[in-house]
């Protein structure tokens, strides 16, 4: 930290932007197997609390990916680095004010008690879209699995990759039984009094 000279406590604070969007800022961390429904919901809840007047970003593993952590692979430390990452960032959007809806696979407890302690433990929200693999291997959207099982991707989450299912998340989905509107409801129902301001109209 030579050199540097951070300047936080001259700009605006995190309650001068939420106080201009009239909304209370938290982070939305979905983790779940590839295929569970993770992305599907994050895309029908931020339209669900936009068209409530919520400001929202989402930030989802592929997209991310392809982005600013395109340097990163699929190993235990390239997953835990893109997880501290997204975590970084969910923090920077957390205090502009912003509702951020995260959508990573995130596959161990480790990077996500790191995502939680970053983040801020009142801040953090975490939703476990639970489907069991078998599920998300029949639905197969994106061809992966059947890949992985082929031999032709190494250490796939759920094939020769770990997923350890979050113990106590605050929100369960099990997306085998539920509609996508459904799940962004319950997630919904369980945020709001958490984001919204006592005089916002919904
Ligand atoms: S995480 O494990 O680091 O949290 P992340 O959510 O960013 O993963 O990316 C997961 C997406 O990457 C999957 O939905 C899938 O499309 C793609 N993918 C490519 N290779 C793998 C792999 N080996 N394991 C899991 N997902 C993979």
């Amino acid at each position: 930290m030579n050199n540097i000279h951070p300047i936080f406590d001259r700009l605006l604070q995190r309650a001068d932007r939420e106080k201009l969007l009239n909304q209370k800022s938290k982070v939305l961390w979905l983790t779940g197997l590839s295929g569970s429904g993770k992305s599907t919901i994050a895309q029908e809840l931020e339209r669900k609390l936009y068209n409530e007047g919520f400001l929202c970003q989402v930030l989802d593993g592929d997209n991310i990916r392809s982005g600013i952590n395109s340097n990163l692979g699929f190993t235990i430390e390239d997953r835990e680095e893109n997880i501290r990452r997204i975590a970084e960032i969910g923090k920077l959007y957390l205090h502009s004010g912003l509702i951020t809806i995260c959508s990573f696979i995130s596959p161990t407890k480790v990077s996500r008690d790191f995502a939680k302690s970053t983040i801020g433990a009142d801040d953090f929200i975490e939703v476990y879209i639970n489907a069991p693999l078998e599920v998300c291997e029949s639905r197969d959207v994106k061809g992966l699995y059947e890949k992985a099982r082929a031999g032709e991707i190494k250490g796939f989450t759920g094939i020769d990759s770990p997923y350890e299912a979050p113990v106590s998340p605050d929100v369960e989905i099990k997306t085998d039984e539920c509609t996508v509107e459904e799940a962004a409801q319950k997630i919904f129902d369980n945020v709001i009094a958490k984001i919204a301001v006592t005089n916002k109209t919904i």
